[in-house]
């Protein structure tokens, strides 16, 4: 049985991914702050896993990594995120944007370094970021959200690094940009509900070969800039 691991799985994107993965027949291990409030997550058929995980908290991933030691991860999904302080350069929210950099760019790190031997022993040996299109440079027209497209254009700098750290080990680590989707982050006007962006992601996270490696993805599988 093939094995997903999912942040954030308790609402948005995160309850789409383990949705469509118990849907597909994964092994779902669903990474959520509260998994006593996490109803929607634990109604969810099929073999999903809950697991208490807060990205800010030092000792949760070490103990997360422990409690999966022998369990390999075909599909490790970096998915929660926070928008971060919407404030100014002349009045930057510093801690805020500590929050920001923490859980957006080097928890998934950290994650993916603690995980990185279970990935290795599985089949896929597959690792997602979920980025998004407000990290490119090359693409920044609107300006704005300072924190949240500073934390992710690092994500997607510490992702391709470690792309090329762990290569010799066959994993494949990809960026993806979800599109503009209709949860609490992206707000009730976005066009693409979460099934309709997952379901895109998960046909390019298929498709992916080796050489796809350290790449920036749209959800229909489009080159993003950086
Ligand atoms: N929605 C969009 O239009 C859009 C566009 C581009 C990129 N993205 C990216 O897509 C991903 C999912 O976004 P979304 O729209 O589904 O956002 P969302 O609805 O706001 O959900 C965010 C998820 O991240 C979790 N999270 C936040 N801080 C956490 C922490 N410290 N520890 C553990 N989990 C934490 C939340 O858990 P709690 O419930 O405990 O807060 C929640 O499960 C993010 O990486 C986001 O940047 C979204």
């Amino acid at each position: 049985m093939p094995t997903a691991l999912v942040t954030g799985a308790n609402r948005g994107l995160g309850l789409a991914f383990a949705r469509a993965y118990a849907e597909r027949g994964f092994r779902v291990h669903a990474c959520c702050r509260r998994p006593e409030q996490a109803h929607l997550l634990r109604a969810i058929p099929g073999d999903v896993v809950l697991h208490r995980w807060d990205a800010r908290d030092p000792t949760a991933t070490r103990q997360l990594a422990e409690a999966l030691a022998c369990e390999p991860i075909d599909h490790l999904v970096a998915n929660a995120a926070v928008t971060g302080p919407r404030d100014r350069p002349e009045a930057l929210d510093i801690p805020g944007w500590f929050e920001a950099l923490h859980v957006n760019c080097l928890a998934p790190l950290q994650l993916a370094a603690a995980l990185r031997r279970q990935v290795a022993a599985s089949r896929a040996r597959r690792m997602i970021a979920i980025s998004s299109a407000l990290a490119s440079l090359a693409d920044n027209r609107s300006g704005g959200l300072w924190a949240y497209r500073c934390s992710k254009a690092a994500l997607n700098m510490a992702w391709r690094n470690l792309a090329i750290e762990v290569a010799r080990e066959g994993i494949v680590c990809v960026l993806l940009d979800p599109g503009w989707v209709r949860t609490d982050m992206g707000g009730p006007a976005a066009p693409l509900a979460p099934e309709e962006s997952v379901a895109g992601m998960l046909a390019v996270i298929d498709r992916l070969t080796p050489a796809d490696s350290g790449r920036f993805l749209s959800f229909q599988g489009e080159p993003r800039a950086w």
